[in-house]
């Protein structure tokens, strides 16, 4: 038999066992072993065409046009069934993940801001309309701030007033009320007018009870200027109160004491749960305490660098947990702090 037969017999050989084996492969991590083995740089058929040196001349053409043909099949078949497998797998996922877009999505569980952050936003808003600014001091103070400055010298007994977290250093307290800020400010705006509000983290050692928690959030006023009247007092707290509470709301300034306001007083509010008639929110006095307030002390202003011959102002300290208490009826102050997600939802 010439090398002609031979080798094209053995092409045919070569052609039907890889239509054979091909025939055998089911996904593509097979057809790619086949590839490697039945079209790769040292399959049968690519060993032919190493081999053409080999044959005689005139044998040459009619040989290397059998294998060019034997791998052009090959590669046909291969082609087809890569083709195939990917629309089978295509149609298989369409099948299997099937997606119904008209489904209703599942919404996720939004966070949301806590009712005393709200709160404290509320506020900020209000004040800012009113051009106040908003200016922070840290909760952790010293006692020269958060009672000599104030007018409260050591052994004053208003001191008393605020049962006062003390440190192992001595002198250093976690502040008992926002207003120590006052003196900070003016430190830092003497001898310019003031406006600004003073929002913060306050804390009293104190029994926790539905009433009371160990710290809380205030928000202090102050207003320093030339000729600043209690009647802007009033009317910068009344309007403040009409725009957190409504149009309506009735308002009351009680005489009060604090050593660093004179005169002092308290702001009520008519109770909205009775409308001033009496009920247990308001113990039945008809009326709800939301602040103290008064006309910044003399002391307090010399203090902080003010000469009070010519300068006045008032201050006010707001509550902002009992704030949030009293509108939304909420029974326990405890609450705020318990993170019971079922109570925070609410708001
Ligand atoms: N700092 C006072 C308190 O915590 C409230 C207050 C602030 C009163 C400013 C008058 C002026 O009780």
């Amino acid at each position: 038999m010439s090398v002609e037969v031979n080798l094209i017999q053995e092409l045919e050989n070569i052609e039907r066992s890889g239509l054979e084996a091909l025939a055998g492969v089911k996904d593509e991590a097979a057809l790619q072993a086949w590839r490697i083995a039945h079209l790769g740089r040292s399959a049968p058929v690519m060993q032919v065409f190493s081999r053409l040196g080999q044959v005689p001349k005139e044998q040459r053409a009619t040989i290397g046009q059998r294998a060019n043909q034997a791998k052009q099949k090959l590669e046909a078949a291969q082609a087809e069934l890569e083709q195939a497998l990917k629309q089978a797998a295509l149609e298989h996922s369409l099948e299997n993940m099937r997606l119904d877009v008209t489904l209703p999505g599942r919404t996720p569980d939004h966070g949301r801001l806590h009712i005393v952050t709200q709160t404290l936003r509320e506020i900020y808003k209000i004040y800012a309309e009113m051009g106040f600014q908003v200016y922070r001091s840290t909760d952790v103070e010293s006692d020269d701030y958060n009672f000599t400055l104030l007018n409260m010298p050591a052994y004053h007994p208003a001191r008393d007033m605020w049962d006062t977290f003390h440190t192992t250093r001595p002198g250093v307290i976690l502040r008992t009320h926002t207003s120590p800020g006052q003196i900070h400010v003016m430190h830092e705006r003497c001898p310019e007018p003031i406006r600004v509000i003073l929002p913060g983290m306050v804390y009293r050692y104190e029994q926790i009870s539905a009433r009371s928690e160990i710290q809380f959030n205030q928000v202090e006023l102050l207003v320093v200027g030339q000729k600043i009247t209690f009647g802007d007092m009033k009317g910068t707290l009344l309007d403040f109160a009409r725009k957190l509470f409504g149009k309506e709301v009735r308002s009351r300034l009680r005489p009060s004491y604090f050593p660093f306001t004179e005169p002092s007083a308290e702001m009520d509010i008519e109770c909205f749960v009775c409308g001033g008639a009496g009920c247990p929110v308001c113990k039945q006095s008809g009326w709800l305490e939301i602040l103290g307030c008064g006309m910044v002390h003399p002391v307090v202003l010399q203090n902080g660098g003010y000469d009070p011959q010519q300068f006045s102002g008032f201050a006010a300290g707001l509550g902002i947990e009992r704030i949030a208490l009293l509108r939304h009826r909420i029974t326990d102050i405890r609450y705020f702090w318990q993170n019971d997600i079922r109570f925070l939802e609410q708001f």
